[in-house]
């Protein structure tokens, strides 16, 4: 659907792929509030769109802390402002410890804040036409053959936190197959993986050397929201699907888990609840 007058709330979008995306949603006439934890780091962003004619907001969100996620979520809805599509884009990979709520940091930042921020912003999406949640996973979630609901409750056990971020990342194809089954199609819900993609998110978990020379062989920035970009604006997609190269892929089998969905989903309720 073409994005000119929707209204779209992309986190992590001061950088990486991110802030592609917000920037292409501008360009194309959407009004997007970039959803980040640090004005001064979005605000380049935001100037941009801005000179270009665009329409850009920021809004404050530290996903590790749900008073933060609950915060933000309060800030939009007490705006005039519909919403047509919520991109769950921001993520972090390599870093290791507990959020401020005591879950894993990768499982709480990649998983619980956006599966709350997701809870409050639902009424907003519900009822307007072409409602979309986009869920940035990634292809590391086939690596991850359950999820392991002590683990998430602990600091991150592995010294390259790469076995937690894998899990985290199941987490976010199971919730948005979870997401599609509940909505019924009211609001639709993708999951995609955007390649490997040259930004930030690498390094923590992989040496400046070896990062350098990988890069060659990875995605532009650019390149790398274009399966976002697809999954929130193209007629062509299927509700519940995880996307790859802008095309419908299978999932992991446990991603396919309906039981493993709804057990994560009753447990991310209570969690979001307490
Ligand atoms: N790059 C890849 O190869 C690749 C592959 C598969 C999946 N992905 C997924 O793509 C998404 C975007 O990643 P990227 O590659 O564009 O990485 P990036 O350039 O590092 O951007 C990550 C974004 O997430 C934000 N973020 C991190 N922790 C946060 C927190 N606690 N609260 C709020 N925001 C937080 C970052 O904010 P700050 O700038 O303030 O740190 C940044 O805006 C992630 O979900 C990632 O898992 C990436």
């Amino acid at each position: 659907m073409d994005p000119k007058g929707r209204t779209y709330l992309v986190t992590g979008a001061n950088i990486g792929i991110g802030r592609v995306t917000a920037e292409k949603l501008a360009a194309r006439g959407g009004r997007v509030f970039l959803a980040c934890r640090s004005e001064d780091k979005a605000r380049p962003v935001i100037d941009g769109i801005r000179a270009a004619g665009g329409f850009a907001e920021f809004l404050p969100i530290s996903l590790d802390d749900l008073g933060s996620v609950r915060a933000c979520a309060k800030l939009f809805l007490e705006r005039d402002e519909p919403l047509h599509v919520l991109i769950n884009n921001a993520g972090l990979a390599g870093q290791r410890g507990l959020t401020k709520d005591g879950f894993e940091l990768a499982f709480g930042v990649n998983h619980v804040g956006p599966f709350l921020l997701t809870q409050l912003l639902l009424p907003k999406l519900e009822g307007e036409k072409d409602a979309r949640i986009v869920n940035v996973a990634s292809k590391s979630h086939y690596r991850a053959k359950t999820i392991d609901w002590d683990a998430v409750r602990r600091p991150t056990a592995n010294l390259t936190a790469l076995p937690e971020y894998e899990a985290s990342k199941l987490a976010n194809v199971l919730f948005t197959k979870e997401l599609s089954r509940r909505l019924g199609g009211k609001v639709r819900a993708f999951s995609l993986h955007p390649g490997v993609v040259a930004t930030n998110i690498w390094s923590g978990a992989v040496p400046w050397g070896i990062r350098h020379a990988i890069k060659l062989f990875m995605k532009t920035e650019e390149q790398g929201a274009e399966t976002t970009l697809h999954c929130a604006t193209s007629s062509d997609v299927k509700d519940g699907a995880y996307y790859d190269d802008c095309k419908e892929r299978r999932p992991s089998r446990a991603a396919d888990d309906e039981a493993l969905a709804k057990e994560l989903w009753r447990r991310s309720e209570a969690w979001v609840a307490a």
